[in-house]
């Protein structure tokens, strides 16, 4: 290489660390920013607000408590309310599911992603203890052990042994409206609701009796 070539592969050399700097140094500051959650405010108030309060502890047990949430399960739910990701991860029929298709229908991507975490953030306030004392042994046994003779799983093994669930997949359920919980089992043993992914709720459910599934959405209704 002669002077003036190495002089030029210099210049570019430093021009494109310099770019490569500044384009990581901009990156680090965008992730470190948090996301305005104004609109998401706004529109949880005024559109969300009449079935799931605007701290997202719902009004009624038809409606699930979404405070307290995982945000990616969240934005998943509502990606496929809108079946973004396809027939086989929509979740558009069955029980209540089309009030939420007409719900998201105008919202963008941005408005789904900050909306998840805005519910996300909220304080749960876990619904009361419920249910006879035999069912919720049952519902407890179901919930740390599962039943082997059946080969049921055990629900702590992905939702957590308090049923806080575990980011990213893997839902809250405690505290949630027992009523919601026992009808989203029975969807997914029916298979109205079939966006788990590789069916795991759908073939848990299928191996619960409706005994079974009240036990244990009674239970994760207390857990804390
Ligand atoms: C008219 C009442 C109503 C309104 C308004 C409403 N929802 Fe819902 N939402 C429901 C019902 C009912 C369900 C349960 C659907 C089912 O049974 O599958 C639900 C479910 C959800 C779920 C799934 C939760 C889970 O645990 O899987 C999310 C997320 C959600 N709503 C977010 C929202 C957001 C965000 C808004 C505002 C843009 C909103 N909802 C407005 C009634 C409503
Ligand atoms: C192998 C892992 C796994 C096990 C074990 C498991 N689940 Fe799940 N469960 C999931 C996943 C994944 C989802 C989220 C599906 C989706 O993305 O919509 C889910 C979702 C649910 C939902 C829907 C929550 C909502 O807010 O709509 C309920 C209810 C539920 N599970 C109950 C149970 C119960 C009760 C048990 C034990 C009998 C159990 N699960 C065991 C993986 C599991």
């Amino acid at each position: 290489m002669n002077n003036w070539c190495l002089n030029v592969f210099r210049k570019s050399h430093l021009i494109a660390t310099l770019a490569l700097i500044s384009a990581a140094s901009s990156h680090a500051a965008d992730s470190a920013k948090a996301p305005d959650l104004t609109k998401a405010r706004q529109i949880a108030e005024t559109v969300c607000a009449a079935c799931h309060s605007a701290d997202g502890n719902s009004t009624g047990p038809a409606n699930p408590k979404l405070a307290g949430q995982i945000p990616e399960y969240l934005h998943k739910q509502l990606r496929n309310f809108k079946g973004l990701d396809g027939k086989d991860n929509a979740r558009q029929t069955g029980g209540q599911a089309g009030v939420m298709v007409g719900m998201v229908a105008a919202l963008g991507e941005q408005d789904l992603q900050t909306l998840a975490i805005y519910y996300g953030g909220q304080t749960l306030k876990p619904e009361k203890v419920s249910g006879k004392r035999e069912d919720l042994d049952l519902g407890q046994r179901l919930w740390r052990a599962g039943d082997m003779s059946k080969g049921l799983p055990a629900c702590a093994g992905c939702h957590g042994p308090t049923g806080a669930g575990l980011p990213s997949q893997y839902p809250r359920l405690s505290g949630q409206f027992a009523a919601y919980t026992e009808a989203q089992l029975k969807l997914f043993r029916n298979g109205e609701r079939s966006n788990d992914p590789n069916r795991m709720m759908r073939t848990i459910a299928a191996k619960m009796s409706d005994a079974e599934i009240k036990a244990v959405a009674d239970y994760a209704a207390g857990l804390r």
